[in-house]
């Protein structure tokens, strides 16, 4: 078989054969179809990227037909079974599951880092109670950047590493910290002896009234939580985090842009206002109305769809899966059952089935945390611990790949052409009038 495709340019009636490789064409080959020898030469016009490749990756695949998700060649299943959160960021990271020798360099090299400096628990201290924290998780990790100025050095695979564990082994520590910040408690300081979805929830419950939820059950729920949220492609906070990245930013800022995109309700934001939508609808005898609502284009079923999965997201099988284990702890939470009804419902209904609409990540995720204690507002943090390690193993891939630049797309311009300054446009005159007018 010849890998090529021919295309005809009907307004000059040439004809153009480009290479086919991973069932793509190269964009840049499609410049060679001109009207005139002088033109720019065709470009594609893509908006949202929805049909754009825009690297080559080793990291993580996705079947959005099939609902199939594998890190480095690993279905997601058998990694949240069988492994822990470390292990895997190691997987998604160095491309091999750690030897016991290489997982305890992996957690001396994450532990050493988890500290922060004590100017960054003073910036952290001038945000309002009420801050958002995911607002206050963004800037953090921008600020971390100031004090890391060897960061900036991209191109060393040692600088790489050392930014790596350092983010890693910070961004749990900054998170808890928003949160006791939010609830005018004290900083709890990381124990070295736990493992590190233990820590995270020791910073956050311990000297509180939620001391309880500290559970080996609940931390390891939250371990596999962490295991499904590592990575997930070219998403739209992977695709800033490469963006940023590719302009030799450090990957402090470059992981700040991501998260940034990653707070959004159409991305990480969405497992928050899932929360919100069911505390909106209140009982089952109000999803009728709800989906109704929808359908009319008046809401969006939040925590439904996906631009790859057209079919069940296989991260929120196995979510709804871990609900149970966190249950049988905490108590069940109600939401729960309104949630499987709604699926249920639209499920069943034409206008799901027919745009291939299910459930994703975000769908249970909220409820489980909630019912580990943890505010809608936290959701999204939660999320973007783990997928730090996505983003930054996307980052080094990025940094390490020989084919890739400054990421500058191109654009169609649909504005004016050329035209004249309106001759009351004097340099002065305005001022002058303009003063005169504001008395
Ligand atoms: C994540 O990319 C990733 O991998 C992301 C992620 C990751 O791990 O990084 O998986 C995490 O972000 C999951 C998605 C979380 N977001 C939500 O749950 C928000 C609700 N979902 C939608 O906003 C939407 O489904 C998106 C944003 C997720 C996907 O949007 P697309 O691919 O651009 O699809 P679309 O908006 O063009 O929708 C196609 C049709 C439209 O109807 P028509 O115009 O054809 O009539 O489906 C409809 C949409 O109106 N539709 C929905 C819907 N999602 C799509 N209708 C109601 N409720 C929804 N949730």
């Amino acid at each position: 078989m010849d890998n090529t495709v021919t295309v005809t340019d009907n307004r000059t009636e040439k004809q153009y054969t480009f290479p086919v490789t991973h069932d793509t064409i190269r964009a840049m080959d499609l410049r060679k179809i001109k009207v005139n020898p002088d033109d720019f030469g065709m470009m594609s016009y893509d908006p949202a990227f929805m049909n754009t490749a825009s690297c080559q990756s080793k990291i993580t695949f996705i079947d959005g037909d099939k609902g199939i998700l594998r890190y480095r060649g690993y279905d997601i299943a058998d990694l949240a079974e069988h492994c822990t959160f470390p292990q895997v960021a190691y997987l998604v990271i160095h491309g091999e599951l750690p030897t016991p020798e290489q997982e305890a360099e992996w957690l001396a090299a994450i532990r050493i880092h988890m500290g922060i400096f004590e100017n960054i628990k003073k910036f952290m201290e001038g945000f309002r109670y009420d801050a958002h924290p995911m607002g206050m998780l963004v800037s953090t990790i921008a600020a971390l950047s100031t004090f890391y100025p060897d960061a900036k050095n991209v191109r060393s695979h040692e600088n790489q590493m050392h930014s790596i564990h350092r983010i890693i082994g910070k961004i749990p520590i900054i998170a808890a910290y928003g949160y006791r910040h939010s609830k005018g408690l004290d900083y709890i300081a990381p124990e070295q002896n736990l493992g590190y979805a233990e820590n995270f929830m020791h910073m956050m419950w311990d000297r509180s009234p939620l001391q309880h939820l500290k559970h080996p059950v609940l931390a390891r729920a939250l371990d596999v939580l962490f295991i499904l949220h590592i990575d997930h492609e070219q998403n739209c906070s992977t695709n800033a985090m490469r963006a940023v990245g590719s302009s030799e930013a450090d990957p402090f800022l470059s992981t700040a842009a991501a998260a940034a995109a990653l707070a959004g309700p159409l991305h990480g934001g969405a497992n928050e206002a899932v929360l919100k939508m069911l505390d909106e609808i209140g009982s089952k005898e109000n999803i009728p109305a709800f989906i109704k609502g929808v359908k009319e284009g008046k809401e969006k079923l939040m925590g439904f769809g996906h631009r790859v999965y057209k079919n069940y997201d296989p991260r929120a099988r196995m979510i709804k899966k871990t609900a149970e284990s966190v249950f049988e702890i905490t108590g069940r939470n109600k939401k729960i059952d309104l949630a499987m009804e709604l699926e249920r419902i639209a499920l069943s209904d034409d206008y799901f089935i027919s745009r291939k609409l299910y459930p994703n990540v975000d769908f249970y995720s909220g409820i489980i945390y909630e019912a580990m204690g943890l505010e809608p507002k936290m959701f999204t943090v939660l999320f973007a611990i783990p997928r730090a390690v996505g983003w930054l193993a996307q980052w080094q891939e990025l940094i390490n790949d020989p084919e890739q630049k400054i990421a500058r797309p191109r654009q169609v311009y649909i504005g004016y052409d050329q035209r004249p300054l309106p001759d009351s446009y004097t340099y002065g005159a305005r001022t002058e009038e303009a003063l005169v007018s504001t008395h």
